[in-house]
């Protein structure tokens, strides 16, 4: 980490609080002109830094721009092996890790993004990822000896993983549309997109690239107009810490479900699920087949079992398949 990364550590570490030039200097073992130097480099990127004289340098509590060391901080043991990337802006996290895995990128690889100028969404959709008010996010994963069926369970852990950073961050109760959409209070707030590539000589899968967005401010003048009556954000005001925390809450959770196969994972998905008695409709993308049913339950595996008017049962996976609720 170079000295100015090693400085937001420290300032984010103590956000609030003074610390003077003397101590930080002493700490990162360099001159306090080469502190003053960094102080205002990390300023351009947009850090309100206080510097008053005889207390030292202080990072406004009210700052939250998406880092390293934002995220860093909240961060539990799980995560000890993440290869966090933070960027202001790329075109798609999920693109550019794809790129990145391609080249031989370690699983635990993750880039951030403050915003995305082609986030990319299911079924060929875009992703709405405007600048600073939410968390753009993709995970390497490498699963050893996992079919792809399996994979599907990488974007049902997220969708808990989702909630769970959610409801610690917020307080607020997330649902999960099957199969991946989170709400609040009717309102999408997190899109889960999972990308997986197959390594065709053993049918296994070589990696997958996980993203996930999240809406956590509303965008400033508001949702466009094609999504503004189903977009939502998770805060509607200025939360301390809301990007960097949610950002991390949701590595914690994910990575916790992930690597510890916990698998009550499913329950967790279960009591969260807005679709378990609801009349819905079934799209299948492939051929735009609609088909009504009644969802009754999710399974242990996360496939959502629904009931069609003569009475027959089935057990949905994501698949190329959208429902909607009647
Ligand atoms: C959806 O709701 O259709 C899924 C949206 C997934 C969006 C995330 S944002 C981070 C990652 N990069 C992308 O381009 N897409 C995913």
């Amino acid at each position: 980490m170079d000295t100015k990364g090693k400085l937001l550590a420290l300032l984010e570490e103590k956000k609030g609080e003074f610390i003077s030039g003397e101590a930080i200097a002493g700490k990162l073992s360099i001159s306090r002109t080469a502190v003053w130097k960094a102080v205002k480099s990390l300023r351009a990127d947009g850090y309100r830094i206080e510097a008053v004289q005889n207390r030292g340098y202080s990072l406004d509590i009210n700052s939250d721009i998406l880092s390293v060391q934002g995220i860093e901080k909240y961060l539990g043991k799980d995560c000890r092996n993440l290869k966090l990337n933070v960027y202001q802006c790329v075109t798609s996290t999920n693109a550019l890790l794809r790129d990145l895995a391609n080249s031989g990128a370690e699983e635990g690889y993750v880039i951030v993004s403050s915003e995305q100028t082609m986030g990319r969404g299911r079924l060929g959709r875009k992703f709405y990822s405007p600048s600073d008010t939410g968390v753009y996010m993709s995970i390497l994963l490498r699963p050893r000896n996992i079919s792809p069926e399996k994979a599907t369970g990488i974007t049902t852990m997220a969708a808990v993983a989702a909630c769970e950073a959610i409801e610690k961050t917020s307080g607020i109760s997330a649902g999960i549309k099957w199969v991946n959409d989170i709400y609040i209070e009717g309102k999408k707030v997190s899109g889960i997109l999972s990308e997986a590539v197959l390594d065709l000589e053993n049918g296994c899968l070589d990696y997958v690239v996980l993203g996930i967005g999240i809406n956590v401010y509303p965008p400033e003048g508001g949702f466009p107009e094609d999504i503004k009556n189903i977009a939502g954000a998770v805060f509607s005001q200025h939360q301390r810490d809301g990007k960097n925390r949610l950002a991390a809450e949701f590595l914690n959770s994910f990575m916790d479900i992930y690597y510890n196969d916990t698998s009550d994972y499913s329950d967790r998905y279960r009591s969260r699920s807005l679709a378990i008695g609801r009349e819905i409709k079934i799209i299948s993308s492939a051929d735009d087949n609609v088909k009504f049913a009644k969802a009754i339950d999710v399974d242990s595996e996360c496939r959502l079992v629904v009931q069609y008017p003569d009475g027959r049962i089935d057990k949905l996976s994501s698949g190329e398949i959208s429902i909607r609720f009647l």
